[in-house]
């Protein structure tokens, strides 16, 4: 897996395909293996970059001290300038991944094609929410990553991934457990403290693909429909069988909404 270093940090990412660039951003405590299926599905169709955010997959060693919103998405825009790709991505993120897209828009929307906004919200964590992400953090420096899979287990899936799929629940778990407690600890707090991108949305003017699995808890479909309003030049796809984790848990539904959207983006 190549390897860049970036001001004396080590990023790791994968990419596949040729032509416009499209980078898949992972959401929380992942890594950029869950794109597995779209980098085999989709590379005719672009230049396809998943990378492991820093602190997360193989770029454990980053340093994660102070992290924030802003810092994963300024890494995305020096990872693309070492790959010297000057001309502007299509910025694909799921969850967490999306919270950074509105991060790179607001930073860097020079540097942005499209966006496509995966299981995500605009908004901010209301105050019980950053209460618990604090709490947790402190759990998981105590006790572990497991705490981490007892909380999240129960608000990712949908209710037929669990019963017909249990492959992709042991998937994530071992992705989960994968990631340094300090890492899953600092994104956490990072999280907490993102801005707020309501304001955004109707300034967005670009095309973007708002994408949500029909039973994600976590960010409803409903609130994703209202998301993709606000933006002017938005399309909107439920994904069926799928809850928080659409690409990993109905990739074929995924890859085709994703792949027709990009072939009309040309
Ligand atoms: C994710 O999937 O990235 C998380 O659900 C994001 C969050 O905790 O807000």
């Amino acid at each position: 897996m190549p390897t860049l270093s970036i001001a004396d940090e080590r990023f790791h990412y994968v990419e596949k395909g040729q032509g416009h660039p499209v980078l898949l951003v992972h959401g929380f405590p992942l890594d950029h293996t869950m794109w597995d299926e779209q980098l085999d599905g989709l590379a005719d169709l672009g230049r396809l970059i998943a990378p492991d955010l820093r602190g997360f997959g193989l770029s454990r060693e980053a340093s994660t001290e102070g992290l924030s919103i802003e810092q994963f998405a300024d890494d995305l825009a020096h990872l693309l300038d070492a790959l010297w790709i000057s001309e502007p991505v299509v910025f694909c993120g799921l969850s967490m991944g999306g919270y950074i897209a509105f991060e790179f828009w607001r930073k860097h929307a020079d540097r942005v094609r499209g966006l496509v906004l995966c299981d995500t919200r605009a908004d901010d964590d209301a105050p019980e929410t950053k209460a618990a992400r604090q709490t947790m953090a402190a759990r998981v420096r105590e006790q572990g990553i497991e705490a981490i899979v007892e909380a999240m287990q129960p608000r990712m899936f949908s209710p037929c991934t669990s019963a017909d799929r249990p492959g992709d629940v042991e998937r994530w778990k071992a992705m989960v457990r994968g990631c340094p407690v300090d890492t899953a600890a600092a994104a956490l707090l990072a999280m907490g403290r993102r801005r707020n991108s309501t304001e955004l949305l109707p300034a967005i003017d670009r095309p973007t693909l708002v994408v949500v699995g029909a039973d994600d808890v976590t960010s409803p479909p409903g609130e994703m429909r209202a998301l993709a309003a606000a933006v002017p030049n938005s399309q909107f796809a439920v994904i069926p069988d799928a809850g928080h984790l659409t690409p990993i848990e109905n990739p074929a539904a995924f890859n085709r909404v994703l792949g027709d959207w990009l072939n009309r983006l040309g």
